[in-house]
């Protein structure tokens, strides 16, 4: 049987979060064991939000260095900078053909990030930013594609690409689909759990890089619910159904595994232990992104894993020029 191709990208604009360690970037390693990992560096999508070059050079290095750090391992995973291999542009130039405009006005990314933006400030590449998604993912004949919930629409959208595509020109392009981890592909804030924690909201959220002082402080003052029962109740008890995802996804159990360690806690036991569990995995998952950049590890794994990427990308890339009627004469 062929293996399964996997394919992920984290971009490199803000601080990175629990949300993000938790969704995806923790769990990555498992999927190694389970197919062919393509894992990148979503740099030419940091641009569609104005970015200090400064600050994408370093954001990129610091997802390199959590990739390794989570435990993916180069030899089982091709690691690479998505600016590497120039056949996402390529492909892109083609895929946007096949993308219509009143599809990706409809994509709730798009339409939460520009909302509060005037027009006239408002990139061509932030709209059409699930065209070249999609690309990512077609490139590598990737068939899963592990994200967290608000990515899911943007996965949707590429399975549309590909079925319209496939329906014109033939079975040319393999169908992706979201894989969504049972627990912790939806991280709340800790100050508002009604909103996802993400990057760009520096209040209730916590970061990669912060210590442990501070992620122990954040955790014990998270807003928690009415009531004194640890249960898991999305709608009614937010709070405390957040930091149960959040213990359950950092120990690898499942949600009812984690309720029943909390039957008779009050929520200020609850939340030093989840305080203690996090800081514990946080505190080991630090010391060794601090190895990694201080031994520039990443450099050769991100020279290596372009070349890598590239091969594959580029036979993808020929595949679907050749089926739209573009001549690809040998050099
Ligand atoms: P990005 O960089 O915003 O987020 C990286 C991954 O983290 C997940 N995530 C979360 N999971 C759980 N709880 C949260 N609060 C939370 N916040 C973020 C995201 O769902 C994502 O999986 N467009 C993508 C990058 C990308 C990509 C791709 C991903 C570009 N091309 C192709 C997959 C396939 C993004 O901006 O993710």
């Amino acid at each position: 049987m062929k293996k399964s191709r996997i394919l992920t990208g984290i971009k490199p604009t803000g601080k990175l979060t629990l949300g993000n360690y938790l969704g995806v970037l923790k769990h990555l390693p498992e999927t190694q064991d389970e197919g062919e990992p393509f894992i990148f560096i979503a740099d030419l999508h940091a641009l569609t939000l104005p970015i200090d070059p400064e600050e994408l050079r370093q954001n990129s290095i610091d997802i390199a260095a959590f990739y390794l750090a989570a435990g993916l391992d180069p030899n089982k995973s091709t690691l690479f900078l998505q600016s590497s291999v120039s056949a996402h542009a390529e492909l892109n130039a083609i895929m946007q053909n096949y993308l219509y405009m009143g599809e990706l006005s409809r994509m709730t990314q798009f339409k939460d990030k520009t909302t509060k933006m005037n027009d006239s400030a408002i990139g061509l590449g932030i709209f059409a930013y699930p065209v070249l998604m999609a690309c990512d993912i077609i490139l590598y004949d990737a068939n899963i594609v592990p994200v967290g919930e608000d990515q899911v629409q943007h996965v949707e959208l590429t399975r549309d690409l590909v079925k319209r595509f496939n329906n014109r020109y033939g079975n040319i392009l393999v169908m992706p689909e979201a894989k969504l981890r049972k627990v912790g592909a939806r991280i709340m804030s800790l100050s508002d759990p009604t909103k996802k924690m993400s990057k760009s909201d520096p209040k209730g959220d916590i970061f990669l890089k912060d210590d442990m002082k501070t992620v122990r402080k954040k955790i014990m003052s998270a807003v928690t619910d009415l009531g004194s029962e640890v249960k898991y109740d999305p709608v009614n008890k937010p709070g405390i159904s957040n930091l149960l995802a959040i213990y359950a996804s950092t120990k690898d159990i499942s949600i009812e595994e984690a309720e029943k360690e909390f039957v008779g806690y009050r929520y200020g036991d609850f939340k030093k232990a989840v305080a203690d569990a996090v800081c514990a995995d946080l505190e080991a998952f630090q010391a060794r992104y601090q190895h990694i950049i201080d031994t520039k590890e990443y450099e050769k794994v991100l020279k290596d894993g372009a070349i890598k990427a590239r091969k594959v990308a580029n036979e993808t890339l020929k595949r679907v020029q050749n089926a739209v009627g573009l001549l690809t004469y040998e050099e």
